[in-house]
C-alpha cells in the first residue's frame, strides 16, 4: 500500500530531482499569472494534446485564471517551481477537483524540457496527499491512449484500474489510507 509523506512535508521541502536540479511544490497564487502564461506558452502541441485532448494553439487568460485562482474546498493547484538563472520559473503543474463522491480529478503536465527526471512523481504525490487529507479515497486521471508514463504515475499512487473510453483511457487509482506523518 502506498504511502505518502505529509502535504506539510512535502510543500516545504527543496526536492533533488534526477538531473539535479532543486524543485519546490507549492500551491498556486494569483501573482503566478505570468510565469504560468510563460509555461503554458512553452509546452509543446504534444504536450498540450496529452494533458488537455484538444488542440490548444494559445494559452488563455480564462487557462491561466483557472490555474492561478481557485477555490480550496473544491479545487487546488500544485506548482513545482525552480530558480533558473536568478528567476523563478514554474516546471510543472498539477490540479486536483475535489469531487463530492470521493473520487478526486487529477490533471499534471510538465514542462517538455524536464520530463523524466521525477517531476511529476513529485506533483501527483502531493497532490494525493493533499486529497487524501480533504477526505478523497481514490484518484482518477484521463490519458490518451499509451500514456505510459501517466500509468506509471498512478499507479505509484495505489492500485490502479485502467478503463479504455475510446481515444481516452481513464485510470483510478485507490489511495492508501493511512499517511506517514512528518517527525
Ligand atoms: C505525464 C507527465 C506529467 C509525467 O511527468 P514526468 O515528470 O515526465 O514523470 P516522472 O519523471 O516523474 O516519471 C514518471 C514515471 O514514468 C516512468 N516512465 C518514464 N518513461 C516511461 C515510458 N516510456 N514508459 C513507461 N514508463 C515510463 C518513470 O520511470 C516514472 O516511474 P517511476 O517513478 O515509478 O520510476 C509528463 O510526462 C507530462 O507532462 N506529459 C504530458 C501531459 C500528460 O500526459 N498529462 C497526463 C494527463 S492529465
Amino acid at each position: 500500500m502506498a504511502q505518502f509523506a505529509d502535504p506539510g512535508t512535502l510543500l516545504s521541502t527543496t526536492h533533488e530531482v534526477d538531473d539535479g536540479l532543486r524543485v519546490r511544490l507549492r500551491l498556486a497564487r494569483p501573482s503566478d499569472a505570468m510565469r504560468m502564461q510563460e509555461f503554458f506558452d512553452e509546452l509543446s502541441d504534444e504536450t498540450r494534446h496529452r494533458r488537455f485532448f484538444v488542440a490548444m494553439p494559445q494559452t488563455s487568460e480564462t487557462l491561466i485564471r483557472h490555474f492561478t485562482f481557485f477555490d480550496p474546498r473544491e479545487r487546488l493547484v500544485v506548482v513545482a517551481v525552480a530558480m533558473i538563472g536568478h528567476s523563478e520559473e514554474i516546471v510543472g503543474v498539477a490540479g486536483v477537483a475535489l469531487l463530492e463522491t470521493a473520487i478526486a480529478e487529477l490533471g499534471v503536465v510538465v514542462d517538455d524540457a524536464k520530463q523524466g527526471v521525477g517531476i511529476g512523481r513529485l506533483l501527483t504525490e502531493a497532490i494525493a496527499s493533499l486529497a487524501l487529507r480533504q477526505g478523497a479515497t481514490h484518484l482518477r486521471a484521463e490519458l490518451l491512449e499509451g500514456n505510459e508514463r501517466m500509468v506509471a504515475l498512478m499507479q505509484r499512487l495505489g492500485r490502479t484500474v485502467l478503463t479504455a473510453e475510446g481515444e481516452t483511457s481513464v485510470a483510478v487509482a485507490r489511495l492508501a489510507a493511512t499517511r506517514r506523518r512528518a517527525a
